[in-house]
């Protein structure tokens, strides 16, 4: 990817609810992208989703140009011919290592020796999937976060056989798309951030398990605690605002109160076995009838706006060049 440039070709192998997004985000960057729809009949949905999602990005204020500009630079095609001339190509078809393992050989077979190809596997480890691509030095996992085109999250994990290099041209790709990249070096089992929120997850259902809470007010707290600082700062910078005298009292204390169980909490379980799948068909944790599915689906839609504008606002970079000491020590520095 010698030649890799804002406008080079890129594609996206995969179209459902991420590959859709990531399309946007791309096209939006200003490269030609090659959507291809893996599965056939995936093809006329897929594109009348994709410009549905380019008129949210345009009336969020993220489009540069008018939305014809983006449409003609989208190709939806089911053939891999077409992905010939990409030099960076993103896979993102459903989270089975035997469908992807095929994918992958058919990416191999139609790319250039030099072309990336990046896996947005949430929970396979990158070392495995590597493993079925003839230049595995080449394969670095690229983590979006839905929706894709407006939010800054993006990880970029190398697995055992990925040439460091090539993850950190991934990493100056991604600052390009408007990311904040982080790179994760080594392989780790669910990468940064499923090991975070994992966590979380496995206590709160464990709390509402026991009876110790409900999820409506696991929920709240949730919200009103966390989501009160988490878009300005992180788990650390939070830290460093408290002191720290109070969380070695809660360390000493709580640690051994949390969960550390290992299986999957019953509620999950009976979630998947009566095929929920939350607002998406109004059968989850929650009820929903169809007017409440659709508030929430269109306030989360809002919220993504208002919450990428909120945190340009807060950016790191921002806040930065606003104080003078480090204004100082950068001219001090030439
Ligand atoms: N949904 C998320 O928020 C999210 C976040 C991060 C990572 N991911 C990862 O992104 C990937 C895709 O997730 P998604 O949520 O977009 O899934 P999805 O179910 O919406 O889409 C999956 C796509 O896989 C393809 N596919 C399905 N069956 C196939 C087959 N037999 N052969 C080839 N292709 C096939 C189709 O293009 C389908 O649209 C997964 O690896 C998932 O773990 C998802």
């Amino acid at each position: 990817m010698n030649n890799a440039r804002p406008n080079m070709p890129v594609a996206v192998v995969g179209l459902g609810l991420m590959g859709s997004s990531i399309v946007v985000s791309l096209l939006a960057s200003g490269h030609p992208v090659i959507a291809l729809a893996p599965v056939p009949g995936e093809k006329e949905p897929a594109l009348q989703h994709i410009v549905d999602l380019l008129r949210h990005a345009e009336a969020s204020g993220l489009l540069v140009k008018g939305l014809n500009h983006y449409v003609q630079r989208l190709r939806v095609t089911e053939d891999y011919n077409e992905i010939a001339a990409c030099h960076f190509v993103q896979e993102c078809v459903i989270e089975d290592k035997a469908i992807k393992k095929m994918v992958y050989q058919k990416i191999a077979a139609h790319v250039a020796d030099d072309a990336i190809i990046a896996s947005n596997t949430s929970a396979i480890p990158i070392s495995e999937l590597q493993e079925f691509v003839p230049a595995p030095h080449r394969f670095v996992g690229v983590h979006w976060a839905e929706p894709a085109y407006m939010t800054r999250f993006m990880e970029v994990t190398c697995g055992t056989a990925t040439d460091l290099g090539i993850a950190e041209q991934v990493v100056q790709l991604g600052k390009s798309w408007g990311k904040e990249p982080t790179l994760l070096r080594k392989d780790i089992r669910g990468f940064i951030t499923n090991r975070l929120m994992y966590a979380v997850y496995r206590e709160a259902l464990t709390l509402v398990e026991n009876g110790d809470t409900t999820l409506a007010d696991a929920d709240k707290v949730f919200r009103y605690d966390v989501g009160s600082w988490v878009t300005l700062m992180g788990v650390f910078r939070r830290m460093d605002f408290m002191g720290f005298g109070d969380y070695i009292t809660s360390f000493e204390r709580l640690l051994k109160e949390l969960s550390n169980r290992s299986d999957v909490p019953r509620q999950m379980s009976r979630m998947v076995a009566e095929d929920a799948k939350g607002v998406h068909n109004r059968r989850g944790l929650y009820t929903y009838n169809e007017e409440q599915a659709k508030a929430w689906e269109e306030a989360f839609a809002r919220f993504n706006k208002d919450i990428y504008e909120l945190a340009s606002k807060y950016s790191e970079q921002q806040l930065i060049e606003a104080i003078p000491y480090y204004e100082e020590n950068k001219l001090s520095k030439i």
